[in-house]
């Protein structure tokens, strides 16, 4: 098992490079299934995620190729000749596998899947997935747990989703970007990500429009080869950078005091969580260099931490992003006036507060929203030989814990580091080259990691 301990307190200075982003890597490499020609991927993080779906897809018969580089990998999916997946044990390690669901199905009209695991945090359904498979023409089927899907050649429809939802979006555009037909998705999701996998999907020859707006159009097409063989091109696509893990940095420096460069991000992306960092007192800078495909973002924080005088709402990008909620509220916890976050996406995405009360943190629950109180004198670890322990209940909480460790004076360690390591590449190296006191350790090996 691996914990983080952080002696906090200490100002961050220094420059950290943002890595490809999870949750396009997760939706991209599920769909190089749809493809008929090997592929290079660009820019993937080297997390735990990414290694469990390239190593889903080899289980089904795809061959993928690593270089030194591990940003890089290329993905022949060729040998991958049936349906059904039935690795059940890797498939429950992570939520983006139900991706398989809409990339079997629109290759062979079929799919038959474990179901998905993945963070934890409230309940997270998949009717709206189904409701897209059923419109495009599959019948579902929950045969002895598994995820059955049916059809006998999907055809475009009309699909809209009530909420929004990323998953089911995805999904849907995996589905349909075969599919015999036009398919329009209305009250479509706007993620990064899903422009991202609709313009990778697009340079191997799909005919998907306007992702990015609520309304995604989808001509079907026959085949995905990329590029004209004859053109020489190599086959290959980049992945944009991780605008969570940029954002987690921004409220980790703005926690701690400081200054950080963060390279390789777009700040379109990061528009609602720098308009929240910079209410927090910190200075937020976007360097633009016309010569370089990212920017570069400066955040500076040299006075006070104060709270937001605007509620933190999430929603649906571009709003503020549910997935930023948990490290906020930990940075909020540090100011010196009060907050109030309200979470619009998930049902219940507060389970990591009584987590952060450990550190001194005065927050009060209600069912939606968070009111969060200044400490006097601040959060607070330990000592060294008694540090405040804290656990990573996921991914996300995990990093709210972190950026509290690291504002907080004294010893914190965070239990269950391995949810983090699911979606930040290297948080260790890069925070410590920040300046920050944070080492991992390892303590002991159970293999009880089932509910990841
Ligand atoms: C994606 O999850 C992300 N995961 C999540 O990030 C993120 O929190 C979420 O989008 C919202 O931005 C990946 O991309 C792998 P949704 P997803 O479907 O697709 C309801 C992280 O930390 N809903 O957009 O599962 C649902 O209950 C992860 O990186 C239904 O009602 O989220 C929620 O209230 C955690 N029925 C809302 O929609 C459905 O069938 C949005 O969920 C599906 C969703």
């Amino acid at each position: 098992m691996d914990k983080y301990v952080i002696n906090g307190g200490k100002k961050l200075f220094g420059e950290v490079n943002i890595s490809g982003a999870k949750n396009a890597a997760v939706a991209i490499i599920p769909a190089v299934v749809l493809c008929d020609v090997p592929c290079t991927l660009r820019n993937l993080p080297n997390i735990r995620d990414v290694s469990v779906i390239l190593s889903i897809l080899e289980s089904m018969g795809a061959v993928v190729t690593r270089y030194d580089d591990p940003s890089v990998v290329t993905i022949d999916p060729r040998g991958i000749t049936s349906y059904k997946v039935n690795n059940d044990e890797l498939v429950a390690k992570m939520r983006a596998s139900y991706y398989l669901l809409g990339a079997l199905l629109g290759k062979f009209g079929k799919a038959d899947v474990p179901p998905p695991g993945g963070c934890k945090f409230c309940k997270r359904p998949i009717d709206l997935h189904i409701k897209a498979f059923e419109a495009l023409g599959a019948e579902y089927k929950d045969i002895d747990d598994r995820i059955v899907l049916e059809s006998n050649g999907l055809h475009g429809t009309e699909i809209n989703f009530d909420p929004v939802s990323v998953g089911a979006t995805i999904n849907a555009i995996l589905a349909a970007v075969k599919a015999e037909g036009k398919t329009i998705i209305t009250s479509a999701a706007k993620e990064p990500h899903i422009v991202d996998l609709a313009n990778f999907l697009n340079y191997m020859g799909a005919n998907i429009k306007k992702a990015g707006t609520d309304e995604i159009k989808i001509t079907g097409v026959k085949e995905l080869k990329g590029p004209a063989e004859d053109s020489g091109e190599e086959i290959s696509y980049t992945i944009i950078p991780d605008q969570i893990e940029a954002g987690t940095y921004m409220a980790a420096v703005a926690a701690t005091g400081g200054e950080i460069t963060i390279n390789n991000v777009t700040s379109q992306h990061l528009r609602s969580i720098m308009k929240v960092i910079t209410e927090t007192g910190a200075k937020v800078t976007v360097i633009s260099d016309p010569n370089k495909p990212y920017e570069t973002v400066t955040v500076a924080r040299r006075g006070d931490l104060r709270g937001c005088k605007n509620q933190v709402i999430t929603s649906p990008h571009p709003g503020f992003p549910t997935d930023m909620q948990p490290p906020i509220t930990a940075l909020l916890a540090a100011a010196n006036s009060p907050s109030t976050v309200v979470e619009a996406v998930w049902a219940n995405r507060f389970s990591y507060v009584p987590e952060l009360r450990k550190l001194g943190a005065e927050i009060d629950e209600n069912k939606s929203s968070l009111t969060i109180h200044p400490v006097p004198g601040g959060l607070k670890g330990g000592t060294r030989k008694k540090p405040v322990s804290v656990r990573a209940l996921d991914l996300r909480a995990g990093a709210a814990m972190v950026v509290a460790g690291l504002a907080a004076e004294g010893v914190t360690e965070v239990e269950d580091a391995k949810y983090v390591k699911r979606g930040y590449e290297d948080i260790v190296g890069k925070l410590a080259a920040l300046g920050a006191d944070i080492r991992m350790v390892t303590y002991k090996e159970i293999s009880d990691d089932q509910d990841e």
